[in-house]
């Protein structure tokens, strides 16, 4: 099987990066990946990158005249890279139609709720401050809409009546950290299927 390579675009820490590039590193996924960047200069996740020798660049859009300038930079560098699949991992915008047109179905994102529910920022603290019982995380393609798309895999936790919303963060994470990698796995191996809504998995 032909090993894909992986565009990563961040905004900040870069957990579920490092996750990423550690899961290509072991041969769990086959794939690498073959560059990361930031809309934030100062995102520890450029430094994980460069640490594991992985091309790792900042793009500011205040250097664009407008999103579509800046989208179709960041084309041109997913494309040098010979880019098959692009990661969003925390990273903090909405894709516009320059990115999503030239990777259409090629886009996945983590989301730290239970899509349908509490999409948009700050989604752990949405879940918390509704007071549901249930969270967890979302791995899905992306799409024009605020994390609309198709759903790939999710995760559930338990919400305990003492949690605080650090707490609530953390224990989402952790299966983040554990769906995001299998995700992208299954993507590599060329297993999922998109029909309308629903992705299934090849068996
Ligand atoms: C993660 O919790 C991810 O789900 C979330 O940002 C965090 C990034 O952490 N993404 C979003 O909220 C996207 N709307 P990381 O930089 O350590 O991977």
């Amino acid at each position: 099987m032909e090993r894909k390579n992986l565009g990563v675009l961040v905004s900040g820490r870069g957990s579920n990066l490092q996750c990423i590039m550690d899961a290509c590193a072991a041969g769990k996924i086959p794939a690498r990946v073959a560059v990361v960047i930031s809309d934030h200069s100062d995102a520890y996740a450029l430094e994980r990158a460069r640490q594991a020798g992985i091309p790792a660049l900042a793009v500011n859009m205040r250097d664009y005249p407008d999103k579509a300038g800046y989208e179709l930079y960041i084309v041109e560098v997913l494309q040098k890279h010979g880019v098959h699949l692009v990661c969003l991992a925390g990273y903090m915008r909405l894709v516009g139609p320059t990115l999503l047109g030239a990777f259409a179905g090629r886009i996945m994102n983590i989301h730290p709720a239970l899509l349908p529910s509490f999409p948009g920022l700050h989604a752990q603290e949405q879940a918390w401050r509704y007071g549901v019982k249930y969270s967890g995380c979302t791995v899905h393609f992306v799409d024009d809409g605020m994390d609309t798309g198709p759903i790939i895999m999710q995760a559930v936790v338990p919400v305990y009546d003492d949690d605080t919303v650090d707490m609530l963060t953390e224990r989402i994470l952790e299966q983040e950290h554990r769906i995001y990698p299998e995700a992208v796995k299954l993507y590599c191996e060329d297993k999922l299927i998109v029909e309308g809504r629903r992705v299934r998995v090849r068996v």
